[in-house]
């Protein structure tokens, strides 16, 4: 049995040829960054255009790797929702003609079940049930995840997600975009301390919810001053900006760290499961280590290339399948974000 998986959610095209055991047969994953780095963000018109042209040599490639021609694949799935709306009726739209000319059946996949999936392909099935946690680019998401596909949002963010905190602040420090990765690399030389960023919401026990604006405010007034716009005009020294960076790591840390426990003692699920590509941050994943032991929670943190964007989650398609859990062809794509409510 193999299954196509395809992931065109945001700006990351990518595939995988995954087989009943699991096992990863092929998978590719192009990236966009160089295509949005001059915007300091995705830009959705160009990341759809984007996926448009590498749909089809990604799913090549991908099946070249795995040693297997279209005519071998069992089923195709693909990710639908949540996600930029044109990127995503670009996957939707390769899997659905996949599905009829091969006569093969399709798998609707959720973009943030399959982040967690990610832990699932990591480490086994022992990772369900967990308290979820989804730290990327479009969402900062707590789930009680009972099993792969059976999710209950605990909490999320108010405002912005963690991954587009580290993105604005690293644009605001004359960083490119990712942002996370050039934050993460110049805090090393920081002092976490240096500024006393805010926890928005942490002291709150009663809820699970997330908010960073605020942080993104507090760093931009240490920048160029309460009011002020302009950063052109902001010259910080290697130090400043390093220390920014550390210290606005560890705010957003902090809330990611604090939350997460506190959905596992919520609940009393004393598994937790992280994803998103945020979950590759070091600092992240070091406090979540310390905080887990403290607290006896068995901890799985997706490897760092299954953390941002790829296919190889999309291995969460198998579980929807075993079930006979088909998308019909007139499925369509669901656009958005998940907030708190
Ligand atoms: O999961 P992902 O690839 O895409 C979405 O589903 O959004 O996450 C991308 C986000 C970006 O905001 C990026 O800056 C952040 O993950 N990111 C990181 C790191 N690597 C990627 N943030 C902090 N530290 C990192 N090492
Ligand atoms: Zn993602």
């Amino acid at each position: 049995m193999k299954i196509l998986t395809i992931e065109s959610s945001c700006d990351e095209t990518a595939a995988a040829v995954i087989d009943e055991k699991r096992q990863v047969l092929g998978s590719v994953v192009a990236s966009q960054d160089a295509l949005h780095e001059q915007f300091g963000g995705v830009v959705p018109e160009i990341a759809s255009r984007a996926h448009l042209e590498r749909m089809l040599p990604v799913i090549s490639s991908t099946l070249e790797k795995a040693g297997i021609t279209l005519e071998d694949l069992d089923a195709v799935a693909v990710v639908n929702t949540p996600g930029l709306a044109g990127s995503l009726l670009v996957g939707l739209c390769a899997a659905k003609a996949l599905a009829v000319a091969l006569d093969i059946p399709l798998v609707a996949i959720n973009h943030l079940q399959a982040h967690i999936y990610a832990c699932r392909m990591a480490f086994g099935p022992e990772v369900f049930p967990c308290v979820g946690l989804i730290a990327s680019g479009g969402h900062s998401n707590l789930y009680r995840c009972n099993g792969p596909s059976d999710f209950t949002l605990l909490g999320a963010t108010l405002d912005d997600a963690a991954g587009e905190a580290f993105d604005k602040i690293a644009a605001m420090l004359g960083l490119p975009y990712p942002g996370g990765p050039q934050i993460s690399r110049i805090a090393q030389q920081g002092d976490p301390k240096a500024y006393p960023f805010p926890r928005a919401m942490l002291r709150d026990k009663e809820h699970l919810n997330f908010s960073f604006s605020g942080l993104k405010t507090a760093v931009r007034y240490e920048i160029v001053g309460p009011g002020k716009a302009d950063f052109s005009k902001a010259e910080l020294s290697e130090e400043v900006k390093a220390n920014i960076a550390a210290a606005a790591q560890d705010a957003i840390v902090d809330c990611l760290v604090g939350k997460s426990i506190l959905a596992t003692e919520k609940t009393g699920i004393k598994t937790l499961c992280v994803g998103g590509g945020v979950a590759a941050n070091g600092r992240l994943r070091e406090k979540l280590a310390d905080a887990a032991e403290k607290n006896g929670v068995k901890l799985y943190i997706a490897p760092n290339e299954l953390c941002t964007d790829n296919a190889v989650m999309g291995a969460i398609a198998l579980e929807r399948l075993e079930a006979g859990l088909l998308a019909p062809l007139e499925i369509d794509i669901t656009a958005g974000r998940i907030l708190a409510g």
